[in-house]
């Protein structure tokens, strides 16, 4: 299916209510990344709303790279929820180090276990900006440090008891990914990600770079898939919640991208409380307290709050060998920059 047919379906579908696939999250350790505003905040208030009350243990771990920001939003969730075991915790996904410090601070104080781990945080643009890692930021963004931190946070999930929809980790991704263009020079290039941090390679393919990078993170869920033993209680899923108002466009509010945007967004865009929806059903729903359907969304794409058949490259030949290829390049980087990655693989995967 083209992209525009697939959008303009899932833009006019009408969501199930939240009360339709609400479950009990009371006594859960819940993580959403990225979430002091846009859908992550929608999806995080969701989330609060199903807690119960602090009493019974359980914690909503806002992941953000502005305390301050998430401040803001933690008083927003509990002024409307009531739910008042929030922390802010700090992460920079632009940063390897930083998202290091996330995960042995949850080894610390975490608890122990991780019933949830939703990884939203994204960013588009469609200028070359270099992070202090030296990579293409979206590329980290994205993808590596999203990457990252799911594999840091696997060893957490792993030890969760398997109650309802939990454990779960979900990528948020993108209908963008359908519109991901992979040119020859860097199909034929030795290492794919190097020639993407390419700045004069990837020069005339900016404008795809966030498609890029949500074909990758859809690639980043079925690999994980694939390698996570049956015998793991670990459900993994990817999102999308089609397009919804939020900050995401930020990059694009001026000149003629901000016209085009702004038309898009009048014409299509749904409101935000829809995208944390879309986030939070595939993160809760799809199971069943009386079997039968355990797991139903492991390897899945669930947009706008259904089961959807990724793009026909995700799933075909030459699709795999990328993702293998992206897999491989992956484990490598994160493996020099962190040096608990390969036990995380050989211990959690296979
Ligand atoms: N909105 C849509 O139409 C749409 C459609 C499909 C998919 N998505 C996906 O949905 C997710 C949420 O996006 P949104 O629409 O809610 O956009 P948003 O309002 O811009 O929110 C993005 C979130 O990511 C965080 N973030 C950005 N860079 C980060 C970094 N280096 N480290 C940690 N967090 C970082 C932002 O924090 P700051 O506020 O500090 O920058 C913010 O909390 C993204 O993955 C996006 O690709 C959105």
């Amino acid at each position: 299916m083209s992209w525009l047919r697939f959008f303009l379906k899932q833009q006019f579908k009408t969501l199930p209510s939240v009360d339709s696939f609400r479950v009990d999250l009371s006594g859960k350790t819940v993580i959403v990344v990225g979430s002091n505003v846009g859908l992550g905040l929608e999806a995080a208030r969701h989330f609060a709303s199903m807690m119960g009350r602090e009493e019974e243990g359980g914690k909503l771990i806002l992941a953000c790279r502005n305390v301050q920001k998430g401040e803001a939003a933690l008083e927003s969730i509990k002024t409307s929820t009531g739910f008042s075991g929030i922390e802010v915790w700090e992460v920079d996904l632009a940063d390897f180090s930083s998202i290091k410090a996330f995960a042995t601070r949850f080894e610390k104080d975490g608890g122990g276990h991780l019933d949830l781990l939703v990884m939203n945080s994204g960013l588009t643009t469609i200028e070359f900006v270099e992070t202090k890692d030296k990579w293409e930021s979206q590329l980290q963004v994205n993808f590596l440090g999203t990457a990252h931190l799911s594999l840091r946070m696997l060893p957490f999930l792993s030890k969760a008891s398997r109650t309802g929809p939990c454990p779960r980790l979900v990528i948020v991704a993108s209908d963008m990914h359908f519109n991901a263009h992979l040119s020859t020079k860097v199909l034929n290039s030795k290492n794919i990600l190097e020639a993407l941090n390419d700045k004069d390679l990837s020069r005339r393919t900016m404008h795809t770079r966030y498609s890029v990078t949500k074909l990758f993170d859809i690639m980043l869920v079925r690999a994980l898939v694939a390698r996570l033993p049956s015998s793991s209680p670990v459900e993994v899923d990817a999102a999308n919640p089609g397009l919804c108002e939020s900050s995401l466009l930020r990059n694009f509010d001026s000149g003629i991208f901000g016209v085009i945007t702004g038309i898009f967004k009048f014409l299509f865009a749904r409101p935000t409380e829809e995208g944390g929806r879309s986030i939070a059903y595939a993160a809760i729903a799809g199971h069943s307290s009386e079997g039968g359907h355990e797991k139903s969304f492991h390897g899945e794409f669930i947009s706008t709050c259904e089961v959807t058949p990724v793009s026909t490259f995700a799933v075909s030949k030459e699709g795999k060998i990328v993702e293998d290829r992206i897999w491989t390049e992956l484990i490598d980087i994160l493996s020099r920059i962190d040096e608990s990655i390969p036990n995380i693989v050989s211990v959690y995967l296979q």
